[in-house]
């Protein structure tokens, strides 16, 4: 099988990889944790989990039957570093709604003419409609964070983004429309496993790019970049949560579940939601 980009990702892995990474990742068994810090040693099991989702995604059923009759908009930003599980999270979310009134908003990199738009422009063109949720897979952070690792923005138009993002983001709350912003938060050496992971399945070398490759080395830019972004855009009417998706099922569990617990849709049941995992999901304190 030719391996994407030249096998860049397996060549990283054995030749300049941080030791430490490097025998984490070969000494873990399929359902470690890699993260020593993260709260839970095992991802969760596959069972727990599947009923969990199943009474989730019921729940999230419930809520895009009321945003049609109250004609509710929901946006749900999804970010995290690359392979943190953005996607797979949006998909959970979907898998069961209706797609008229559920859309994925993932934009690649601007075009020509999109360059001499203003920033926001883009974006607001995939901004819901009343009965709508749109989920952006990537979002105007990319401003804060893979442009400024990768100069694909001037410091000035940065300044900028940042001094427009807080009125942006307030204006469409202001309007009405419920807004989510979720950090999703990777260990470096599951970020890793994960790449290599894609690199070999051709199930999944789509997901992977150049992008992914240069950023193998730009760990702490990207660090920087992401603490920077976080807390110059947390606010009050706009809040980041924070999950860690070191587990990526406990990770979708969470971020279902701070959608459903923020939004009053009708026939709620409150005990089939079940508690956000607060040990992974919170505030700009739980992103390291
Ligand atoms: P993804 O991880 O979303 O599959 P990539 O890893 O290829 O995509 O790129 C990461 C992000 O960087 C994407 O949102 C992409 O649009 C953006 N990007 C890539 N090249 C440029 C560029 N030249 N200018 C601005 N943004 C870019
Ligand atoms: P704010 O709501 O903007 O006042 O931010 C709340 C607090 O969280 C501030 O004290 C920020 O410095 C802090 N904070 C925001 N982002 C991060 C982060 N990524 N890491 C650590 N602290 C953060
Ligand atoms: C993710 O896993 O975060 C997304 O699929 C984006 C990616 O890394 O390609």
């Amino acid at each position: 099988m030719d391996l994407p980009f030249g096998g860049a990702i397996s060549t990283y892995f054995t030749k300049e990889a941080p030791k430490e990474v490097r025998e984490s990742i070969k000494r873990a068994d399929g359902d470690d944790i890699l993260n020593p810090t993260f709260p839970y040693t095992e991802e969760m099991k596959r069972k727990a989990y599947e009923a969990e989702m199943k009474a989730l995604q019921i729940e999230l059923a419930k809520m895009q039957s009321w945003l049609g009759e109250v004609g509710q908009r929901v946006v749900v930003v999804m970010e995290g570093r690359d392979a943190a599980g953005k996607g797979s999270t949006i998909k959970r979310f979907t898998e069961n709604l209706n797609p008229r009134r559920a859309r994925i908003v993932a934009l690649g990199k601007p075009t020509e003419s999109e360059r001499t738009q203003w920033y926001f422009q883009r974006y607001i063109d995939h901004l819901p409609s009343g009965g709508e949720i749109v989920f952006y897979d990537r979002s105007w952070y990319n401003r804060g964070v893979v442009e400024k690792v990768f100069g694909f923005c001037t410091d000035g138009e940065r300044e900028r983004f940042f001094e427009q993002v807080g009125p942006f983001e307030q204006s469409l709350v202001g309007d009405g429309i419920r807004l989510f912003k979720f950090w999703l938060n990777v260990g470096r050496a599951e970020q890793l496993r994960r790449f290599m992971d894609r690199e070999n399945d051709m199930l999944k070398q789509w997901k992977l790019s150049q992008i992914d490759v240069d950023g193998l080395k730009k760990w702490d830019e990207y660090s920087d970049a992401i603490r920077e972004t976080l807390t110059r855009s947390h606010s009050t009417v706009a809040p980041w949560t924070i999950i860690r998706s070191d587990d990526k099922r406990r990770a979708r569990l969470a971020a279902i579940r701070t959608v459903l617990h923020n939004l009053d849709y009708a026939r709620k049941d409150k005990k089939a939601l079940g508690k956000i995992d607060k040990s992974i999901c919170g505030g700009p304190d739980l992103w390291d």
